[in-house]
C-alpha cells in the first residue's frame, strides 16, 4: 500500500502533513484557550489516548456513553491538526478538552493567556520508543521507520516527527514549579496505581468522585476495554491512513516493552545519551534506573 508520508517542517520540527498544515499549526500558537478548558499535552506514543479517555470518563462521572459513543479526536480534538476548528465548532461538550503534541515552547505564550488546566503526560523514553517504531509501520501517514538501531538513533537525534523527546519532557516538566494549573502524570503511574491516578485527575480537574464512579473510570479506560472500544481503538481509520495488517494502536498496553527490542548495547547508549541530555531536568523520573 502506498504511503501518504509528505511532513511539513514548522519552527524545524517535522509534522505529519497528513493532518498538520502551516495553517493549523501558526493557528493552534494563537489559539486563545477559555479558563474551563482542559489540555492533555504530550510526546506521541505516551499514553495521550488512555488520558483523554480518562478526562472524558471522569467528566461524565465513569458514565461510559460519550467514550463509547464519539471518537477520540472528536471529543478532545488535537489543536494543531487541520480538522481542529471545525471541530470545536461542532462539540457541544463540556469543559472543552484539547489535546495537543506540541512543545511548550510554542504554545507557552498563548496558554499564559488563560488558566485553562493542563495535564501532561510522560511514558519511560525506551517505551515511548518501541512503541512509536512500532506505530510508524501501521501508520502511512508517518515515513517508513527503517531499521530499530535507525529509528533508535533518530529519536535520539530529535530528528522524528513532534521533535526531541527530550526537549518536549524538560520543558514541559519544568513549568510545574511556576504553574499551578499543571500537572504532571506519568504513564508508569496510570499502569500501576489506576484508582490513585483517577482520583489525582479529578481532584486537579475540581471534580470529585464516589468510590463507585472511580471504580467505573478504572474499568472503562483499562487497556481490554479500550482495546475493544471503537472509539478509541483506530479501527475505523481506512486502511489507506493506518495499516490494520501491520499492527494495532492498542498495541501491548505494558511497561518495560523495551526490553523485547533493546540489546544491552543499545541499553547502555540510550541511558549514557538521557543521563547527558537530561542533566539540566529538575524532575526525577521513574524510570531512572530501569
Ligand atoms: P504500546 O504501543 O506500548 O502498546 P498514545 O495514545 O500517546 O499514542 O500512546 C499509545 C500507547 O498507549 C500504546 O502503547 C497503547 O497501547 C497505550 N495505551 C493506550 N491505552 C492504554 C490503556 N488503557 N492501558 C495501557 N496502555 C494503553
Amino acid at each position: 500500500m502506498s504511503r501518504m508520508d509528505v511532513m511539513e517542517v514548522f519552527n524545524g520540527i517535522l509534522f505529519p502533513g497528513h493532518l498538520h498544515t502551516q495553517d493549523s499549526l501558526e493557528i493552534a500558537l494563537k489559539f486563545p484557550f477559555q479558563d474551563t478548558d482542559i489540555l492533555i499535552a504530550s510526546y506521541p506514543k505516551s499514553g495521550t489516548t488512555w488520558m483523554q479517555e480518562m478526562v472524558t470518563l471522569i467528566s461524565n462521572r465513569g458514565d461510559p456513553h460519550l467514550s463509547q459513543t464519539v471518537p477520540n479526536w472528536a471529543r478532545a480534538p488535537w489543536l494543531e491538526q487541520h480538522y481542529f476548528a471545525a471541530v470545536l465548532e461542532a462539540s457541544s461538550i463540556t469543559p472543552r478538552v484539547i489535546t495537543t503534541h506540541l512543545p511548550h515552547h510554542l504554545l507557552g505564550l498563548t496558554l499564559q493567556s488563560s488558566k485553562a488546566k493542563v495535564i501532561y503526560v510522560s511514558r519511560n523514553p525506551k517505551d515511548v520508543l518501541v512503541s512509536f517504531y512500532h506505530f510508524h509501520k501501521m501508520a502511512n501517514f508517518l515515513p517508513e521507520p527503517g531499521t530499530f538501531p535507525e529509528f533508535l538513533n533518530r529519536f535520539l537525534e530529535g530528528t522524528l516527527s513532534y521533535g526531541s523527546w527530550f526537549d518536549h519532557v524538560k520543558e514541559w516538566t519544568s513549568q510545574t514549579a511556576t504553574m499551578s494549573n499543571l500537572l504532571h502524570i506519568t504513564y508508569e503511574e496510570m499502569s500501576l496505581d489506576p484508582h490513585g491516578t483517577i482520583k489525582r485527575v479529578s481532584s486537579f480537574l475540581q471534580c470529585p468522585l464516589m468510590d463507585d464512579e472511580v471504580n467505573n473510570c478504572v474499568k472503562h479506560c483499562s487497556f481490554s476495554s479500550m482495546k475493544d472500544n471503537k472509539m478509541v481503538n483506530y479501527t475505523q481509520i481506512a486502511e489507506e491512513i493506518m495499516d490494520h495488517s501491520k499492527g494495532s494502536f492498542m498495541r501491548k498496553g505494558k511497561i518495560g516493552d523495551w526490553k523485547n527490542m533493546f540489546t544491552e548495547e543499545q541499553n547502555q547508549y540510550f541511558r549514557s545519551v538521557f543521563k547527558s541530555k537530561m542533566q539540566n531536568c529538575i524532575l526525577e523520573f521513574v524510570w531512572d534506573e530501569q
